[in-house]
């Protein structure tokens, strides 16, 4: 059978690298990829935008039989990439348009959480500048302003300072929305918990936790992620039943009352506090990245199988098996990430990959014999260890083989799960 992957970063390489270990999946199409998929000889990269070229993907899904097409990234997911599949007969695995909102548009997912009683932080939307700042004097800092709308990432500031806030719901209102949401600020320890659901039953898959900020000891600016581990010992047993019980039943339960079945990788971002109480603090309707590096590093179980099931609506009797290790992955940036990456720097001296290690390219493309930085995530250095530590040290022993001008990384991923 033939596979698709819509998208062209690190997670879609894991996609692409796991489905081609499938007893059924004998070609897998990456659109458009990267030059991890390229130099890969069991992918073919495929030059489709997942956005721009839905039609297009399309047409090329019904010539080659495509037997399922897998969807990565968010915007093609908002773009209503699989409504359009689904509409032509083609099987898809992702939320429809008005499933992904619960992505797409922050005060969907906020009106849809107090609707349905998923516990998250109080909240307030705002067209109104003057309303706003006038929120903001009444609760005072530390407060948290996001953009509604897409903003991959950069739409959050967690202010530490009334000063702070003010100044970034007048960026928003300004620069880069209609709205913004003013949130409660939600102290504890984040996890990422993602399932997979057929609109009806989900199955989880093994917990992780990303470093957003590009700084060791979480400092600086936000990225898209500089590395995760799984799984996330935050997640207790304990834990792990609340947030099925409390935050990923509920739901599934209320998209499909809603009349927007959710189907597709459903993410939910976790503040844990410390009585280990799961709170929600956002939504995506995609695997994560970089977690679904880690995460499919961990997955024994056929990924090909699991997404059919799913797409046949049968998840109900599926059990994922899963290495008992520690998979650890660390985002090797271009220089000036996350503020001006900077592209076209050659990589060379790549580590080759073993059980215990995979290199997952993101912000690469091949030139020729060459390979080429292209975005501001480079690679995700992937590797498996007996604990945090080892995974760790296996993981920055390969990035440090890698050349790269001017990269940087952290040495420090995994540092709530080590102790000192
Ligand atoms: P989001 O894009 O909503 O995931 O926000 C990005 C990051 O901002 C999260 O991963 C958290 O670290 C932080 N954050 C967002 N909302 C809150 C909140 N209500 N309380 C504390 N931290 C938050
Ligand atoms: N690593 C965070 C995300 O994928 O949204």
């Amino acid at each position: 059978m033939k596979v698709l992957v819509v998208g062209s970063g690190g997670r879609e390489h894991a996609l692409a690298w796991k489905l081609a270990q499938a007893a059924r999946v004998q070609t897998v199409f990456v659109a458009p990829g990267n030059g991890g998929t390229a130099a890969d000889p069991v992918l073919k990269n495929v030059p489709f935008n997942g956005v721009t070229d839905i039609a297009e993907l399309a047409d090329f899904a019904a010539a080659e039989k495509v037997a399922l097409t897998v969807v990565g990234p968010e915007a093609p997911l908002a773009a209503g990439i699989v409504d359009q599949f689904r509409a032509r007969g083609l099987r898809v695995f992702g939320p429809t348009q008005a499933a992904a909102q619960l992505e797409s548009s922050k005060s969907f997912a906020k009106d849809f959480m107090q609707r349905h009683g998923i516990p998250t932080a109080l909240y307030a939307t705002f067209t109104d500048a003057a309303a706003a700042h006038e929120h903001v004097r009444k609760h005072g800092a530390p407060i948290v302003i996001k953009a509604d709308g897409l903003a991959a990432g950069k739409g959050v500031v967690v202010a530490l300072s009334d000063d702070e806030a003010h100044a970034a719901i007048d960026h928003m209102l300004t620069t880069v929305g209609e709205r913004v949401v003013i949130e409660e600020f939600m102290a504890g320890e984040e996890a990422s918990f993602i399932v997979v659901s057929d609109g009806r039953d989900v199955v989880a898959l093994a917990t992780s936790q990303d470093h957003k900020r590009v700084g060791e000891g979480d400092t600086g600016p936000n990225t898209g992620g500089m590395g995760a581990y799984s799984p996330a010992p935050v997640v207790t047993p304990d834990v792990h039943a609340r947030v099925m019980r409390e935050i990923v039943q509920p739901t599934i339960a209320g998209m499909a009352r809603d009349g927007h079945p959710f189907t597709g990788f459903l993410y939910a971002g976790l503040m844990i506090d410390a009585q280990g109480r799961p709170r929600t603090v956002e939504f995506n309707a995609r695997l994560g990245d970089p977690e679904a590096e880690v995460i499919l590093m961990r997955l024994k179980s056929d990924l090909f199988e699991l997404l059919m099931a799913a797409t046949d609506g049968q998840l109900g009797t599926v059990e994922l098996q899963w290495d008992r290790r520690v998979a650890l992955g660390v985002v090797v940036a271009a220089h000036g990430y996350p503020a001006a990456p900077r592209k076209g720097d050659a990589i060379t001296a790549l580590p080759p990959a073993t059980p215990e290690l995979q290199v997952f390219h993101a912000g690469t493309v091949a030139d020729g014999a060459a390979l080429r930085s292209s975005g501001g995530r480079v690679l995700c250095v992937t590797a498996l260890g007996d604990s945090v530590r080892v995974a760790q040290q296996q993981a920055l022993a390969a990035v440090r083989q890698v050349q790269l001008p001017g990269a940087h990384w952290r040495n420090d991923v995994g540092h709530r799960a080590i102790k000192h």
